[in-house]
């Protein structure tokens, strides 16, 4: 006989754990979605694909991105920007899966960001060595609306910083359905995220998932 109890380690974090003033950590809040969260993801990854983008310097990313929902964010040469259609394909981004919106907004509801209505989905993989540098998320009109980043797959160390880029990040390790929102005095934290390690994930392989909504416009 086999029973979560015997095959599985025990979880024994706590669910919520206060990073700073205005941001939370739900540990494992988005496992009960799990499923809906990666079919609905092959649909969009079937409509527009991952791809590697270049920054304004002309780097190319370690993470490979993709968007749904009315905006997706992009970079280029010209630079950071949301625009509604794939720069790839011409068309509008897929739309917001609603397993997607309805987790985004209970999450940033359960952290204490009430009527959250993100408007844009960024979708980031980071393959086995990809890394976020530390960055502040300030592409969007209006910074009263938190951002909700969603975790799956391999674990990955998240880089928490400051207001100013030198203070130096906490690290906090994000798990499969690890769900992170930071908003209020926190929205304009330095954040990143160090490079992956590499490992086999029993749902989605040798890969990390992140879903960041944000509200955009
Ligand atoms: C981001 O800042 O866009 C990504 C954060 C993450 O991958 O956890
Ligand atoms: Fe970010």
């Amino acid at each position: 006989m086999t029973s979560d109890l015997f095959d599985s380690v025990p979880d024994t974090r706590p669910v919520r754990e206060d990073m700073a003033e205005g941001a939370v950590l739900l540990h494992g809040h988005a496992k009960p979605v799990e499923g809906e969260l990666i079919v609905a993801l092959r649909e969009i990854v079937a409509q527009a694909p991952f791809r590697r983008m270049h920054t304004p310097g002309g780097h190319q990313m370690s993470v490979a991105m993709t968007n749904c929902g009315q905006l997706g964010w992009i970079t280029d040469r010209s630079g950071y920007r949301y625009d509604g259609n794939d720069p790839e394909t011409g068309q509008p981004w897929p739309a917001m899966p609603a397993a997607f919106l309805q987790l985004a907004i209970e999450a940033a509801a359960t952290a204490g960001f009430k009527d959250f209505m993100p408007d844009a989905c960024l979708i980031n993989r980071y393959e086995p060595g990809a890394r976020m540098s530390l960055h502040q998320d300030r592409d969007e009109q209006d910074f009263g609306a938190p951002i909700v980043s969603v975790s799956l797959g391999l674990p990955a160390i998240f880089l928490f910083g400051g207001l100013e880029r030198s203070e130096k990040p906490r690290r906090f390790r994000l798990e499969h359905g690890d769900v992170v929102v930071w908003g209020g005095p926190s929205r304009l934290v330095f954040h990143g995220v160090a490079p992956l390690v590499d490992g086999e994930h029993s749902l989605l392989g040798r890969q990390r998932i992140n879903f960041t909504f944000r509200r955009a416009r």
